[in-house]
Order: structure tokens, then sequence, then C-alpha cells
């Protein structure tokens, strides 16, 4: 009897047929489970842990089916051997009942995936986590800008108070005194108009025939020398500069405004001054001779960075120099080394009255008794 050539599938499209019907056997336990859990057109999202067990169960599913594979592979070869007909029949049912399966697994597979395309289910997780993501950047950035609008608000608002406190003491400055030229820029590093005014005020009202003295020359000579001219009678004002660039320019801005007479700028170079115990920089002391009969006194250097006491020295050697009812006005007061200077002032001199003054960039003024 001639060997009969067996009939139906190879065991190549045994192998694959399996596989298939493997994974997708998994699948349809899967599937099946997720749809009585999920029923479809609901859409609920799919459990994470859904995702594991499909990948679990189709390697394990896929391990049986090679298995069968393989015996079906078996069967078919005895089958070339011996009875093919009865094994083929066998082989074909067999791959008949995993067909099936894998028919029920794409249906099912095609009715998860439309449920899923549907409802959106893994786009709108995505979307979700990002629309969050973007929810907090947008609250952070927000009350960042809360707080950078509060504080530029904060600032704004007292620049626009300052600007006008400042327009308005310079109004007010202009009806005191009549200056013939431009005058130099106020605030900064010169005086602010707030301290001018209040400068101006006491020279005006400071007993006749006093001299001012000025530490720090600048826009501030020109008011003094303004508000003595004012005043009328005897009086000048003597201003110390350690820097001879800046005390030139106040003195060709004094003759320009034809104050020549009424001011004085002397140069005072800086240097070592034993005080209070200490040694520190401060004018050099022979620039002060012959001053006294001061009724008022700016102390507007040395400046700051020289020293953190680089005014202190301005009373204790100015003391014995000042009237009765003459005053004492330091700028840059709301400075932190200024205030502990100020402190020791009055401690070492309790006969003089203190007040702080808001202005810009604060002021002490000193008094000393009319009597
Ligand atoms: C606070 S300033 C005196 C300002 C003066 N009382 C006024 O109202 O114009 C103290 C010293 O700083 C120096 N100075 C003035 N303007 C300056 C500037 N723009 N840059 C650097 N130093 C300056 C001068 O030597 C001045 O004596």
């Amino acid at each position: 009897m001639s060997e009969r050539p067996p009939k139906g599938p190879s065991g190549g499209d045994l192998l694959a047929a399996a596989r298939h019907a493997a994974a997708g056997g998994a699948l349809v336990l899967a599937a099946e489970a997720l749809g009585r859990r999920v029923p479809a057109g609901r859409g609920a999202a799919l459990p994470l842990g859904v995702v594991g067990a499909l990948a679990g169960a189709g390697v394990w599913a896929g391990r049986r089916a090679e298995t069968r594979v393989r015996r079906l592979q078996r069967e078919v070869a005895r089958a070339r051997r011996e009875d093919a007909g009865a094994a083929q029949d066998r082989v074909l049912a067999a791959l008949r009942g995993l067909d099936a399966r894998a028919q029920r697994l794409e249906r099912v597979g095609a009715r998860l995936e439309r449920a899923a395309e549907r409802e959106g289910v893994r786009g709108e997780r995505r979307e979700d986590r990002q629309a969050k993501q973007a929810a907090k950047r947008l609250t952070d950035l927000r009350r960042s800008l809360r707080e950078v609008e509060e504080r530029l608000g904060d600032r704004v608002r007292a620049e626009a108070a300052t600007s006008f406190a400042q327009t308005e003491a310079l109004l007010n400055l202009l009806c005191l005194v009549s200056p013939r030229s431009a005058l130099p820029a106020t605030r900064g590093w010169a005086a602010s108009p707030d301290l001018l005014l209040t400068y101006v005020s006491e020279v005006l009202a400071a007993p006749p025939g006093t001299d001012v003295l000025e530490l720090g020359s600048g826009t501030s000579t020109l008011w003094a020398a303004y508000a003595l001219e004012v005043r009328g009678g005897e009086g000048r004002v003597l201003a110390l500069d350690h820097d001879e660039r800046f005390l030139e320019r106040t003195r060709a801005a004094l003759e320009r405004h034809g104050l020549a007479a009424r001011a004085e700028v002397r140069h005072a170079p800086i240097e070592d001054l034993e005080v209070a115990g200490g040694t520190q920089p401060w004018y050099a002391v022979r620039a002060l001779e012959g001053v006294s009969g001061l009724g008022v006194v700016l102390v507007d250097g040395p400046i700051g960075s020289m020293h953190p006491r680089s005014r202190y020295p301005a009373l204790p050697l100015l003391r014995d120099r000042l009237v009765p009812g003459a005053v004492v006005l330091l700028d840059d007061a709301g400075r932190p080394e200024e205030r502990e200077l100020v402190d020791d002032w009055a401690r070492e001199h309790p006969e003089l009255s203190v007040e702080h003054l808001g202005h810009e960039k604060g002021t002490s003024l000193l008094r000393v008794p009319r009597t």
C-alpha cells in the first residue's frame, strides 16, 4: 500500500494558529471577565490590573497552547506514518475548537476596542493628567503673578505717594525762595525736597545773624544760600566737601545763581579722627577753623560707605558751636547705622530734643533748647 500524504494544515500553520488562539484564549477569559464588570456602552475606565492580568494570562495560555500544538504536530507526523485519516480528523477537530475560541476573542476584542474608542478611556486619562498638571502650573503662575502684582502695586503706590510729597515740597520751597536759574537735581545723592523744605524753613527761622554749616555740598548749598538771602542780614553757609570735583560743581552753581557772597565751599579731605575712644575717617578738623555761631547744621556727609558711623563725629565736634535754638538735621536717618548714631547723640546730649521726620530718606532733627 502506497503511503497517503496527509491532507489539512501543515505543522507551521498549526503553530501559528495555536499561538493566535492561545493569546486569544487568554484575552477571551480576561475580556469576558471585564465584560461582566464593564457593561458595553457604559464606558468605565479600564482598571490597570486588567492589563497585567491579560499579559499574564496570555503567557500562561501561550505555553499551554504550544504544548498542545507540539502534541498535534506529533499526531500529524504519526498520521503520516500510520492512520493518517484518523489522526487528521482529530487534528482538524482540535483546530476547529481553537478557531472558534479565536473568533470569540476577535468579537470581544473588537467590542472592547469600540467601547474604549467611544469613551476615549486611555486618551481621557492622559489628557486628565496633562490637564491637572497644566491647571497646577496655572494656579502657581496665578499665585506668583498676584504676589508680583501686590508687591509692584505697593511699590507703585509708595512711589506715587513719595513723588507727590516731593513735588508738593518743591512747590512749597518755591513759595519760600525764588531761584534765579535752574537748580541741580534733588533726590538720590542730593537732598530730597522734603528735607530741603525743612532745611530752608529752619534757616529762615534761625536766630538772625547765625551761620549755616553743611557737611557734604551740593544742591542743598544753593537752597541754604537762597534762604539766607531771603532772611537777610548777616549769615553765610559754609559747605565742606572731601571731593574737589563735587566741590567745584557746587562752587560754579553758586556763581551762576549769584550766591557766591552767601556761601563758601571748603575742601576738607578725609582724615583719621580720634573720637569717642576710637579712630575713624572724617573731614580734616582744621576745615572747621573759625566756625561758630551756627543756627543750622545739615549733616549729609561723609558718605556712608566710608564708615558705618561716618557721620557720628559731627555732634561731638560741633555741639559747642551751636547757638541756643539751633538745629542739627541728619539726612539718611532711615538707615540703621544713622538711627544708631542718633541714639548715641541723644544719650550723650540729653539736653537736645530729638525728632524723626518721615521724609523720603528719613531725617532726624535735634534741637538745642532756646535758653
Ligand atoms: C550725600 S552727598 C551730599 C549731597 C548734598 N548735600 C546735596 O544735597 O546735593 C555727600 C557727598 O557725596 C559726594 N557726591 C555727591 N554727589 C555724588 C554722586 N553723584 N556720586 C558720588 N558721590 C557724590 C560729594 O562729595 C558729597 O559731598
